[in-house]
């Protein structure tokens, strides 16, 4: 079950003196259990991208294949229920997400509203308050006296206990400590292994190199590079083109490489660096 965008543009405001193009011309396919990162300057139409995965938004033109839903702009919202079942969105501003009295409530709304029993709904509610690294002493709390990022965190757990086949996060990791950061992403990794899709929209390029299989680079609303993070971080005269940089660990990787290191491959992660290093170094011992 591959997601497919087929020729897909998005105006907003279509037909009024405010109409802007939020996405032009975008076609792309992913696999099914990929992980996909997707970067792009502010602007670019990461989040319009992201809200026409489950047709919270749906295409001015052109059509988006998932989840057994073919989506274009004749498509009604009666029916839809099944796909939101399928395909779970955290937003940019997860805050607004939450709405109910109580942590554990909120995040039971889902699975409950997708046919669990009270009961069963719970306690995946509980699971995943624990999985996202938060107390259960929070479970009785009311979600809007937390600190931002256990907010974030809470609206993580309420899309990740319905248990979607395709979990789109928008940032999921601003405004997380250093330790959180780490955490959260991978819970993601662990999500993916166990047979998910994941389609992450992140500025972190770090977070895009050490996770992502596949990178989708938006750029004014189009899609300007689909490849492997080490095809799309090998360049820094077109990242930066495209207002973006490379990770550090790869920048790092290629000022050494100028100094004289040989590399088989431009490390991408930090323990693929470390790894590299310690060849040669044995290798010059020998
Ligand atoms: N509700 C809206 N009404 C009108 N225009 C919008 C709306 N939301 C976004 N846009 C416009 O669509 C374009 C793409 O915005 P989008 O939010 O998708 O960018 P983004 O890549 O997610 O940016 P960021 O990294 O800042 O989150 C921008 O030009 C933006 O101004
Ligand atoms: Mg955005």
């Amino acid at each position: 079950m591959s997601i497919i965008f087929n020729k897909v543009s998005y105006l907003y405001n279509q037909n009024t003196s405010l109409e802007q193009p939020g996405l032009q011309d975008v076609s792309f396919k992913l696999k099914t259990g990929s992980f996909t990162a997707v970067i792009g300057h502010t602007g670019s139409g990461k989040s319009t991208l992201l809200q026409h995965f489950n047709a919270l938004l749906k295409p001015t033109s052109g059509s988006v294949e998932i989840a057994g839903f073919k989506i274009d702009a004749a498509t009604s919202n009666k029916g839809l229920k099944p796909l939101r079942q399928q395909v779970g969105i955290v937003f940019q501003f997860p805050e607004s997400q939450l709405f109910e009295e109580t942590v554990e409530k909120d995040i039971a709304f889902g699975p409950q509203n997708f046919g669990l029993s009270e009961e069963e709904a719970h306690k995946r509610a509980r699971l995943w308050l624990r999985r996202v690294g938060l107390s259960q002493d929070l479970a009785t709390r009311s979600p809007f006296d937390l600190s931002g990022g256990q907010m974030r965190r809470v609206a993580i757990a309420g899309i990740m206990a319905s248990e979607p086949a395709v979990l789109c996060l928008d940032e999921p990791a601003a405004g997380l400590d250093p330790q959180g950061h780490q955490q959260i992403m991978q819970l993601f990794k662990k999500y993916q292994a166990a047979g998910h899709t994941v389609v992450l929209i992140t500025h972190d390029m770090d977070d895009a190199a050490r996770y992502a299989d596949d990178v989708l680079v938006m750029d004014h609303g189009q899609l300007v590079k689909h490849a492997s993070p080490a095809e799309v971080f090998a360049d820094p005269d077109w990242l930066h083109r495209h207002h973006l940089e490379q990770p550090a660990t790869v920048a790092f990787s290629q000022a050494l490489a100028r100094a004289g290191m040989q590399f088989e491959h431009l490390p991408l992660t930090r323990s693929e660096l470390v790894q590299a290093i310690c060849q040669q170094v044995k290798g010059a011992g020998q």
